[in-house]
């Protein structure tokens, strides 16, 4: 098996996403976290572009161990000059030269023929190389250069010395059967390609990046260069984390593995994401929260049978906990009946029908429903269900109808449920909402409660997390407490109040029995 070097740009290719701009301290902390998931070459910045990328490279070169540093530097003597200055204090350090290649870039940008494009090639390794040993070369745009030409530069700059010869797609253009046999020709036409590492620096314009830097390992590759979570110019660079991953996951494939500790990927793309303050998606491969969530009940019924049927790594093995059986509005009875085991509660039959269509419900208003959601539904249904009055003894919610506006009285028209028989009533007063109700419940239970205490919390964080009532009234001078949890705390105090207003008639029913 080959061992493929895994070349870092965070720091510098992905500094200069839009937005992603790190200071001194964050970029050090960025570059302490990749040298412990074991990159083998950290690119610490482009050290003559500012006085700050200098100031970092050199600080990032002086604490890290075990890994190489590097600093980008262009064709001209000053820039290598800086580089190499920049990279005194490094255990192992790299200077890392580029020059563009293709005729558009020579024609427009350089303004250089292609006899020059040799020769400033030449002449930049050779500068570099006496500062040091480690030299990589990047051919700028090399997926459009013409071939012949390609193999010329690729085989002067490793005459000249350079250890590493890179091959990017500098604008995301090439497809992965075009990077495929680039690489293979490469390998095939230069004679003195065995001398050097080639490597790939591919970006995702056309979302192809790791597809094209696994092309480029498949056809002989040494080296990916690429950033967490894919950051870099415009669209981003091949991303770390999903290349490593299907370099580890199809070994079988590709017969190579990487040096990555592939459990500290998760940390690090959040030290990363939360440094440039830009976000992974949900659903992103390997680091997205989605990534190993499963929400429909087919599929979670799988996964608890084997985890194999719809996983195909570890969660474990990227740093995440583990798997998410994320309960939603597609989850089965099975997921629910696991959480609730899980939490402490093993439902029978009976109960977990019961919780499973209030769980319907409540998915159908709610996006994702975490674990307290769970257990405040056991709670209301079966632990705080007074258990000695029958079902259709208990006053029950059926709806309501509210209206209010600043500076009037509030007109609530409520629907109970008692004996399998519906009452309604419309209330007119009250200081505000939830003491209609309360007049509400009182005329309607023909009860002479009076509310000691309300307090309502939300269970979860986030805009559609559910309200949590819980009341303490007052009847003959005991107090009685409800409780209840809705989406709408309307609702969940309406409940609440009926739920004290049961527990209370419970009593007096067996009071009233033992006299
Ligand atoms: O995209 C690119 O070509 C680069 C080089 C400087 C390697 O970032
Ligand atoms: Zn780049």
């Amino acid at each position: 098996m080959r061992t493929i070097k895994i070349f870092d740009t965070t720091l510098r290719d992905g500094e200069q996403s839009p937005g992603a701009s790190m200071n001194l301290r964050e970029k050090l902390e960025v570059a302490a976290a990749l040298a412990e998931l074991g990159v083998d070459v950290i690119e610490a910045g482009f050290a003559i572009a500012s006085p700050g990328d200098f100031e970092s490279v050199r600080e990032v070169a002086r604490v890290v161990r075990g890994s190489s540093v590097c600093s980008l530097a262009r064709c001209v003597e000053s820039d290598i000059d800086a580089a190499a200055e920049s990279l005194k204090d490094a255990e192992q350090p790299r200077i890392h030269v580029f020059l563009a290649t293709s005729p558009i870039h020579r024609q427009y940008k350089l303004k250089m023929t292609t006899e020059k494009n040799v020769e400033t090639v030449h002449s930049a390794v050779t500068y570099a190389r006496q500062f040091c040993q480690d030299i990589e070369f990047s051919a700028e745009d090399a997926t459009r250069t013409e071939i012949d030409h390609l193999c010329r530069v690729v085989e002067t700059a490793i005459n000249a010395g350079a250890t590493t010869v890179n091959i990017p797609d500098t604008v995301g253009y090439a497809t992965p059967t075009e990077m495929y046999e680039r690489i293979d020709n490469l390998m095939n036409r230069v004679p003195n390609i065995d001398k050097a590492t080639i490597s790939v620096h591919n970006h995702n314009d056309l979302g192809m990046a790791v597809a094209t830097s696994l092309a480029a390992v498949w056809a002989g590759a040494g080296q990916v260069e690429c950033t967490i979570n894919g950051l870099g110019e415009r669209a981003g660079n091949c991303s770390l984390e999903e290349v490593v991953m299907a370099i580890k996951t199809r070994h079988d494939i590709y017969n190579a593995s990487t040096r990555i500790i592939t459990q500290k990927l998760v940390p690090t793309s959040r030290l990363v994401a939360t440094v440039t303050g830009l976000k992974v998606p949900r659903n992103k491969a390997i680091v997205g929260q989605n990534a190993f969530a499963h929400e429909s009940g087919i599929h979670q019924d799988g996964m608890l049978k084997n985890p194999t049927t719809y996983e195909i790594m570890l969660p474990s093995d990227v740093g995440f906990p583990k798997t998410d059986l994320v309960l939603g509005k597609h989850s089965g009875r099975a997921a629910l009946a696991d959480r609730a085991s899980r939490l402490g509660f093993e439902l029978d039959a009976e109960q977990l029908s019961k919780i499973f269509i209030e769980f319907k419900k409540l998915a159908d208003r709610k996006r994702n429903i975490y674990d307290d959601d769970i257990l405040a539904l056991i709670e209301q249904n079966i632990h705080e269900q007074p258990d000695n009055i029958k079902e259709n003894d208990t006053w029950s919610f059926v709806s309501y109808n509210l209206h209010c506006q600043t500076g009037k009285e509030p007109v609530i028209s409520l629907a109970l449920s008692y004996k399998n028989k519906e009452y309604t009533k419309e209330i007119s007063g009250g200081d505000g909402p939830i003491d209609a109700i309360f007049l509400a419940i009182r005329d309607l239970t023909q009860t002479n409660i009076s509310l000691k205490e309300y307090n309502v919390q939300s269970v979860t964080d986030g805009q559609d997390a559910q309200g949590e009532v819980t009341i303490l009234i007052n009847q003959n001078k005991e107090t009685y407490r409800g409780y209840a949890v809705s989406t709408d705390t309307i609702e969940a105090s309406t409940i609440a109040i009926l739920n004290a207003v049961n527990r209370f008639r419970k009593l007096n029913i067996a009071k009233s029995k033992n006299h």
